[in-house]
C-alpha cells in the first residue's frame, strides 16, 4: 500500500521545526545562535525545486561535519570558497545537505568542488585553468551525470562545437559548372544546329537523327531557348539572302548554229534540234518549187502541242488532237487553224547554218516570202 504523499505545507512545516530545534541547540552548546537558523533557511530558500520532491525535501540527515566546523551563512562559506579553505568547503557541504543530488557538473563548475584539493595541493587555480579542467574532463563528467540531471547546465558548460568552416571550393563549385555549362552547351547547341542544317541540306536522316539525340540528350531548358533563337535568327537570314537571288528560268539561247547544209538533204526532216531547241530542219524543193532549207517551230498551231515527224507518211502528226502537217508545214487535217510556224535562218560566217528562235514567221500572214525565213539551195 502506498504511503500518501507529504504536502509541501507539510514539508515546510517539518522544515521550520527542525529549523527551531537545530537554533535552539545550537544556542545551548556554542552560544551561536544568529548563525545556525540562517544555514538551513539559505538552504530552503536556495533549492525550492529540491523541496518539490519528496526525497529531496525529506530531512537529510545532516552530513557529519569536520570537527570544529561551524556551519556559516551562504555569504561567510562563499566567501571562504573563494578564499580556497578547506573549513568553508566542509562547511558548505553541511549547509547544502539537499545538494547531493545536484549533479556533478554543477559542483565542477563551482569553485568550492575544487578548493579542497587545491587547498591541499597548493595555490589555488586559476579561474581559466577551472574551465580548462572543466572542458578536458567534459566526457567523463557527463558519463557521471544521471541522465536526468541538469542537461541544460552541462550544455551551457560545454563549448558549443565550431561550426564547419566553409569548403573553399564550394564557391568554385558553384560559379565553375556555370561557366563550364555554358561552353558546353553552346557547343551542343552549334553541334545540333549543324547537324540539323546538313541533314536538311544532304537530306540525310542519320544527321537529323543525331542532332535531334544529342538536343534531347543534352540540351537543358536555358540552351535550349539560346539555341531555339539562334536557329530561328539563322533560318531567318538564310530566307533573306535567299530572297536576294529570285528565280530564273534558265532558257536555251534564241541563236544557235545547227552545221552546215551538207548535213540536210533534200526531202528530210531533223529532229536532231527538236529536244533542245524545239525546231526541226527541213530541206525541200517542194514549197512553190524551190529548193530551200527552213526551220520549224516544234508548237502545233491549235493548242500548242508537240507534233512528231512521221518519215514514213512524210507528214507531220500532232497526237493531242490529230492534227497533221505537210512536210513544207502547211496544215492539212485536223483542228490546227494554221501552218507551223518557220523561225529565222540565215548562213552564218562561218558557212554553217544560224537559227533565230527570237523571230517568227507566218505563212498565212505571208511572211514565208522573207529571205530571213529560209535559205536557198543551189
Ligand atoms: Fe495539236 Fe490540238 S494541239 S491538234
Amino acid at each position: 500500500m502506498e504511503e500518501k504523499k507529504p504536502s509541501t505545507a507539510d514539508i515546510l512545516a517539518k522544515i521550520r521545526a527542525q529549523k527551531a530545534a537545530a537554533a535552539a541547540a545550537a544556542g545551548e552548546t556554542q552560544g551561536a545562535p544568529a548563525d545556525a537558523p540562517a544555514t538551513p533557511a539559505a538552504d530552503v530558500s536556495t533549492s525550492p525545486p529540491a523541496a518539490a520532491t519528496p526525497a529531496a525535501a525529506a530531512p537529510a540527515p545532516k552530513p557529519p561535519a569536520a570537527p570544529g566546523a561551524k556551519p556559516g551563512s551562504t555569504k561567510d562559506i562563499l566567501a571562504a570558497i573563494r578564499a580556497g579553505g578547506a573549513k568553508p568547503a566542509a562547511a558548505a557541504a553541511s549547509v547544502t545537505p539537499a545538494a547531493a543530488p545536484v549533479p556533478a557538473a554543477s559542483a565542477s563548475t563551482t569553485p568550492a568542488a575544487s578548493a579542497p584539493a587545491a587547498a591541499a595541493a597548493g595555490p589555488r587555480p586559476s579561474v581559466q585553468e577551472m574551465l580548462k579542467a572543466v572542458r578536458e574532463g567534459k566526457a567523463g563528467t557527463m558519463a557521471a551525470q544521471p541522465a536526468s540531471a541538469a542537461p541544460a547546465k552541462a550544455a551551457s558548460v560545454a563549448a558549443p562545437p565550431m561550426p564547419a568552416k566553409p569548403v573553399a571550393t564550394a564557391k568554385a563549385g558553384k560559379t565553375e559548372p556555370v561557366r563550364r555549362g555554358l561552353a558546353g552547351l553552346s557547343t551542343v547547341a552549334i553541334f545540333s544546329a549543324a547537324c540539323f542544317v546538313l541533314g536538311f541540306m544532304l537530306g540525310s536522316k542519320m544527321l537529323l537523327v543525331s542532332g535531334a539525340l544529342v538536343w534531347a540528350l543534352l540540351m537543358t531548358p536555358f540552351a535550349a531557348a539560346w539555341a531555339s533563337l539562334l536557329g530561328i535568327g539563322g533560318i531567318w537570314t538564310l530566307g533573306t539572302a535567299r530572297f536576294m537571288f529570285p528565280n530564273v528560268l534558265v532558257e536555251p539561247p534564241s541563236k544557235f548554229k545547227v552545221g552546215p547544209l551538207s548535213d540536210y538533204p533534200i526531202n528530210t526532216v531533223s529532229n536532231k534540234w527538236k529536244d533542245q531547241f524545239g525546231i526541226w530542219i527541213v530541206h525541200t524543193d517542194q514549197y512553190e518549187g524551190r529548193n530551200m532549207i527552213f526551220a520549224l517551230t516544234s508548237v502545233c498551231t491549235h493548242l500548242g502541242c508537240t507534233p512528231n515527224w512521221l518519215d514514213g507518211e512524210q507528214k507531220f502528226k500532232c497526237p493531242c488532237h490529230g492534227s497533221g502537217f505537210y512536210i513544207t508545214g502547211v496544215n492539212f487535217e485536223g483542228p490546227a487553224p494554221r501552218p507551223l510556224e518557220r523561225a529565222g535562218l540565215r548562213i552564218a560566217e562561218d558557212g554553217m547554218l544560224e537559227v533565230n528562235k527570237s523571230v517568227k514567221f507566218q505563212e498565212e500572214m505571208g511572211q514565208w516570202t522573207d529571205p530571213t525565213s529560209f535559205v536557198n539551195v543551189v
